[in-house]
């Protein structure tokens, strides 16, 4: 019997007997989205091998398009996995095309943050829209520190995109200390910053994901990071203006937000033995991977470093780390996240609730509110869809509390078009007695379009 059955409004999970095999994952999302977004400002041909295929690194490849580059695509990589490699031919930053329509980043907000702090400081006009998800999110976080370096930008209303970003070719260098932890901020002023006059500094009171960092250093870009000293996990990354970015290669490796709910299957179903091949496990961005050892999942981690660390000796490190992880049946208990670690699992912050719901105990996921802004009001989302299938779960405030163990029983969940709960929702079916139906399921193809097949190949 077909593990999932999938129909346009809707999938239908039932129960595994058992979780077993290797799998090899999307491309990194956040590395995609920059390694095109980094090959359209060098000056020449850049391959991406090994980027996800979801409807956002689309997006973000319809983008760079539309700004004067070249896309070729090509089949990458392990076939399962359903990769692209991309050659990417680019005049160079400054010589951008104007696009004669909206650009359309639909439903991707890396794709328009990002895109705003790259057009703030070129001669362009544009106009950065997307799909009734991102028309919905907070913009502000971009638009002040981008205006406070000199460039225009305009929301249609309230911030809120479309959004209008008239470049300006004399942007000025600004020391901006980010309220809300968001690689995007960061990253988007980063990015303008490279336009600028002088030296930007972003200061963050929680550190977020570095690949912008990693990946301007490997392109010959000094970018300058440090622990903040006054601040609790907090850090600043600074970077000099009117710098060229060089056309380098990317091998992207495997997603670990895709990871997580292999993980969380893994440990959860009481008959599990799952590997995944090539995972990213960037510090910045393995936190899932440790908060679940520390509840008592058995995960293995083996070396197979395909890009290695390498450092610049001078401002940090430049390459990303990758393992293969292995996942077996485990007997969870709960935990408590600090803000800085739920900041620091944001994405995975829905997977493990579900974790969560089969731990011994109450957990507690501290200061969740910035997944109100997410692709849906996510703590809203996982709290009816958890509760739908019979976990105890409530929001009090921004913070998540989860009591467990609760058999969770099969029922009709909403993933809001949310392509993380829609994930979620299905590991849950996994695990659940009965039938579990997600309506709105094909919204799992933003970040992960294969992974339908997935599910099938780890229960045959
Ligand atoms: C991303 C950063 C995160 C994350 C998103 C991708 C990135 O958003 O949720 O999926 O690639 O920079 P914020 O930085 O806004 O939290």
């Amino acid at each position: 019997m077909a593990a999932a059955t999938t129909t346009p409004s809707g999938a239908t999970i039932a129960r595994a007997a058992r979780l077993g095999g290797a799998l090899r994952l999307p491309g990194d999302k956040s590395i995609s989205h920059r390694a095109l977004m980094l090959a359209l400002l060098a000056t020449g041909t850049s391959n991406v091998r090994g980027a996800g295929d979801g409807a956002d690194v689309r997006s973000t490849a319809g983008v760079v398009e539309a700004l004067g580059a070249t896309v070729e695509r090509l089949a990458g990589g392990a076939p399962e996995a359903g990769n692209v490699d991309y050659v990417v031919r680019s005049p160079g930053a400054d010589d951008l095309r104007r696009p004669d329509r909206a650009l359309d980043c639909g439903n991707s907000g890396t794709t328009m943050r990002l895109f705003a702090g790259i057009l703030a400081g070129r001669p362009i006009r544009a106009i950065l829209d997307g799909d009734a998800s991102l028309r919905r999110r907070p913009m502000a976080r971009v638009v002040e520190p981008l205006r406070a370096m000199g460039a225009h930008l305009e929301g249609m209303s309230g911030e809120r995109p479309p959004l209008i970003v008239v470049g300006s070719e004399r942007l000025r260098a600004i020391s901006w200390s980010t309220p809300v932890p968001s690689a995007q901020v960061k990253s988007s002023i980063l990015l303008a910053g490279l336009a600028a006059e002088g030296q930007t500094r972003v200061r963050e009171a929680v550190a977020t994901r570095d690949h912008t960092e990693r990946m301007l250093r490997a392109r010959g870009v000094a970018v300058r990071s440090a622990a903040d000293v006054g601040g609790a996990g907090g850090a600043v990354v600074e970077i000099e203006g009117w710098q060229a970015i060089g056309v380098r290669d990317e091998q992207v490796p495997g997603d670990p937000s895709a990871a997580a709910f292999w993980l969380v299957a893994g440990g959860l179903h009481p008959d599990a033995d799952i590997t995944i091949g090539d995972v990213g496990v960037n510090p910045t961005r393995r936190a899932i991977i440790d908060v679940l050892g520390r509840m008592g999942a058995s995960i293995e981690e083996r070396g197979g470093d395909a890009t290695g660390t390498p450092t610049d000796g001078v401002t940090g490190e430049v390459g990303e780390p990758v393992a293969d992880l292995r996942v077996r049946s485990s007997d969870l208990r709960a935990i408590e996240l600090e803000p800085a670690e739920t900041a620091a699992a944001i994405d995975e912050i829905p997977v493990l609730c579900l974790a969560a719901t089969q731990a011994r105990g109450r957990t507690v996921i501290r200061g969740a509110g910035e997944l109100r802004h997410k692709e849906s009001d996510r703590i809203a989302g996982i709290v009816a869809g958890l509760g739908a299938l019979g976990a105890r779960i409530e929001a009090v405030g921004d913070d998540i509390v989860i009591e467990g163990p609760t058999a969770l029983r099969g029922s009709v969940v909403d993933s809001l078009g949310d392509h993380r709960l829609a994930l979620t929702f299905a590991i849950a079916g996994l695990v659940a007695e009965g039938a579990t139906t997600i309506l709105d399921a094909d919204c799992v193809a933003i970040s992960y379009p294969t992974f339908f097949a997935d599910l099938e190949r780890i229960q045959s």
